[in-house]
Parts: structure tokens; C-alpha cells; sequence
């Protein structure tokens, strides 16, 4: 099965998500626009998971029974699929329970073992609070510098000049891929030149970018990338760290317990190596066995880039229509042709809490709230916004009623 080259079949991708038949309580039509929080399974994902547990469900690297083989060979075969599809190989890639614990993973088992008192770890102001709240605790313990990049708020970009000052004798650059909140899709090629030339190692939260690029980690020349599979037609419960095979060799234990040792006596341990030094406890099969079956399911349904098309030309509509209603204020440029399919909006007298009741009294599911990103809801100067956040199944028509909906609600309320 190879990459396809072709448009999006939107109508095709939307009939293998069971979900996205589903009427509400209200009568009203699901139009799911929450995809930045989480996006829903195909058929194919959901089957495989239930087929694990109803016809191999075992633990896996613990028995020689028939079962048990079948389950590490499902999990490892997962492995191997899955680092392909992120253009790298199973050695890099290191299974954790989320996006959140792999950017944990490069505090605690790389940092930890590498930065002291004086280093310096840059982040930046745009962040998720998974890739601030783990530098500000290190930085507690071992005495570590942080230091922040700030945002353009009139470009709604990272302040780059400020970066490259920022980098300067860095030990650690960590930057998000994509802001959740903004749709903005960072540069990180560049951040990744400037982090190399002060001899950085660098970390990409790519939580939200994964979902949208096709990722190339050996090509891209991060030490560290975080991705959620849940984001990605996945299930819950599953992400990875992708690590460099240098920054590999220099990580140590975090999270330790069974499974990752090669001989525990009363005074010590010998931990394994490479990744299976990092994966405690019992493996997440089922979720292994499924984000392999969506990254399967991805290759076979989506073209990367013209999904992209699709997702930014409908945020793009959307923002563009809502700037014209009334008291609707949109944050940042979903129109910007590199931007990935977010609109974070509020309206000037409606709570945002309010507006998210009512746009789900008409059956459309955004978020609202502080999207995690504190630091940067603080320097855009709000406290919550609403966030519709578009992928490969939404459609203009969702769009459209979703933009009627919203003016409804602000000539009756606003
Ligand atoms: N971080 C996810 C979001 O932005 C949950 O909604």
C-alpha cells in the first residue's frame, strides 16, 4: 500500500467515521469542529482495536504462550509502522501515553541527566502548557534558565529576532510545531538552524502539527518530536517521542518499574537499552494496534497536502466570513496560506462559555477555555476564546451552516 496522490474524497473519508452520523439529544446534526482537542476514528481503527481484545488480548514481552506472541508482535509491528510513517525507524521511536508525557520525557530523560545549574532552555510564550509547566518544574530543581520568546501579537507569529537572541548559548530549544490555539504553523526549519548553530539540542511539540504534515524526522534535524495519535485519527492513550539517535544514547530513566530492566537486585538495576529503556509497565497494546491501523488508514485515504488545502481554505472561509459579524473578534490569520485550520474567536458581549452552549444547542462542537496556552491567551490579553478547529472530513457546508449559526445567535444575543 503506497502514499496516494490524489484530492481529498471528502465524502468517502466522512463514511468510515461512524461518529460522524451522529444526531444529538437535540435532533441537531453533529458538525464536529473540536479537532485541535481530539479527532474521531474511522471504522478500521475501532474494528482493530476490538479485534485485539476479543481475539489476542494478552500482555505483551512477558510470556511464550501463543497469545502473548501474537500481542508483541502486533505492538512491535506497530512500532516499525509507525516511525516509517514519521520517516524514521522503530529505534527511534519511543511508545508514551501521550504528547504531554513525551514532552516529559525529554525534561526528565534527557534534561535531567544533561542540564545544570546555569543552562539554558528556551521555549517560547506560544507554547501548550505541556511544553512550559515541565521546564518551569526542571528549572525548580536543577536551578535551569528559562527563557521565553515572546509573540508578535500584530503578526500573530513568534518574534524571531527576539530568537535568535534568545538561543544564544542555549543547551535546549523546545518549540511547538503549531499553536493549538492560533493555527499558526511555526518555523521551525528555521528555529532548528538557529538552535544547531549555537549546538542546541532541539525539541518539537508537534501535537498539532503532526496531524496536518506529513513528518520527515530524520530529514528535519530535531533531536526530540512529541505527537499525539489521538489527534490523528488514533486512539487515546497513545503518543510517542521521536529522538535522535545521539540524544537517544543520551537519555536515562524516567518513569522506572518492570519491563525496562535487565537485572534488578536489592542494591541496583540494569536498565535496557535505546527505547525500551523508557516503556514501563504494561504496553499500550491496544492502542498500539490501533494508531497503527489509522496511520495505515491515513496513507490510504489522505494526500498530506491536499489535505491541507482543504483544511485551510475552510478555516480560511470561516474567519474571513465571521470577521464580518458584529462584535466577532478573530484571533491571529487562519487566512494565511501556511496557517492549519483553527479560527479562536470571542465575541465583544456574549461569555465565551455562553457561546459554546449555543453554538452546541445547534449541534456544533468547538472548544472553549484557555486551550492549556495560558502564558499566550495572557499576551493576547483574554482569558478563554472559542476555537473551531477544522480536519480532513469537515466540509464547506459544515462551514457555512456553522457561520449562519453563529450569525443567528448574535443578532438574537449580541
Ligand atoms: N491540547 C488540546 C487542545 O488544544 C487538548 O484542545
Amino acid at each position: 500500500m503506497g502514499v496516494v496522490d490524489m484530492a481529498l474524497d471528502v465524502e468517502s473519508i466522512r463514511s468510515q467515521f461512524p461518529i460522524l452520523q451522529r444526531t444529538l439529544p437535540n435532533g441537531k446534526k453533529l458538525v464536529y469542529f473540536d479537532n485541535a482537542a481530539t479527532s474521531q476514528k474511522p471504522l478500521a481503527v475501532i474494528d482493530a482495536m476490538s479485534d485485539f481484545y476479543k481475539n489476542y488480548h494478552a500482555n505483551a514481552h512477558r510470556a511464550n504462550h501463543t497469545l502473548a506472541d501474537e500481542s508483541t508482535a502486533a505492538l512491535e509491528g506497530a512500532r516499525d509502522r509507525i516511525s516509517k510513517f514519521f520517516g524514521t525507524s522503530e529505534s527511534q521511536m519511543i511508545y508514551t501515553g501521550s504528547a504531554t508525557e513525551a514532552m516529559n520525557l525529554v525534561a526528565y530523560g534527557w534534561a535531567r541527566y544533561n542540564l545544570s545549574e546555569g543552562d539554558v532552555v528556551v521555549t517560547t510564550e506560544m507554547e501548550h502548557h505541556a511544553n512550559i509547566v515541565p521546564w518551569q518544574e526542571l528549572s525548580k530543581e536543577r536551578g535551569i534558565e528559562l527563557r521565553y520568546v515572546p509573540v508578535d501579537t500584530e503578526k500573530f507569529t513568534l518574534d524571531y529576532d527576539a530568537m535568535e537572541i534568545a538561543v544564544e548559548g542555549a543547551s535546549l530549544v523546545c518549540v511547538g510545531h503549531v499553536s493549538n490555539v492560533l493555527g499558526v504553523r511555526n518555523d521551525i526549519e528555521r528555529v532548528i538552524r538557529m538552535a544547531r548553530s549555537q549546538g542546541a539540542r532541539i525539541a518539537i511539540d508537534s501535537a498539532q502539527g503532526a496531524p496536518h504534515e506529513k513528518i520527515k524526522f530524520d530529514d528535519l534535524g530535531a533531536d526530540f518530536l512529541s505527537v499525539a495519535a489521538h489527534k490523528m485519527a488514533g486512539p487515546t492513550g497513545i503518543g510517542c517521542l521521536l529522538v535522535s539517535e545521539e540524544a537517544l544514547s543520551e537519555m536515562g530513566p524516567f518513569l522506572t518499574g518492570g519491563s525496562i530492566v535487565k537485572r534488578v537486585s536489592l542494591e541496583d538495576t540494569l536498565f535496557q537499552e535505546g527505547y525500551a529503556m523508557f516503556e514501563t509497565g504494561t504496553p499500550r497494546m491496544a492502542e498500539a494496534i490501533g494508531w497503527r491501523v489509522a496511520v495505515d488508514w491515513l496513507e490510504e485515504n489522505v494526500d498530506f497536502e491536499e489535505a491541507h488545502r482543504h483544511v485551510q481554505s475552510i478555516a480560511s472561509w470561516m474567519a474571513s466570513r465571521m470577521r464580518e459579524i458584529p462584535g466577532i473578534t478573530v484571533f491571529g490569520f487562519p487566512e494565511r496560506e501556511e496557517a492549519i485550520g483553527v479560527v479562536s474567536f470571542l465575541h465583544d458581549t456574549i461569555q465565551a462559555q455562553d457561546l459554546g452552549y449555543l453554538l452546541d444547542a445547534g449541534g456544533f462542537a468547538v472548544r472553549t477555555g484557555h486551550h492549556c496556552a495560558q502564558p499566550l491567551m495572557e499576551a493576547m490579553g483574554v482569558g478563554s476564546t472559542n476555537r473551531a478547529s477544522v480536519w480532513i472530513y469537515n466540509t464547506m457546508e459544515e462551514a457555512e451552516a456553522f457561520v449562519s449559526h453563529l450569525e443567528a445567535i448574535v443578532s438574537r444575543f449580541g
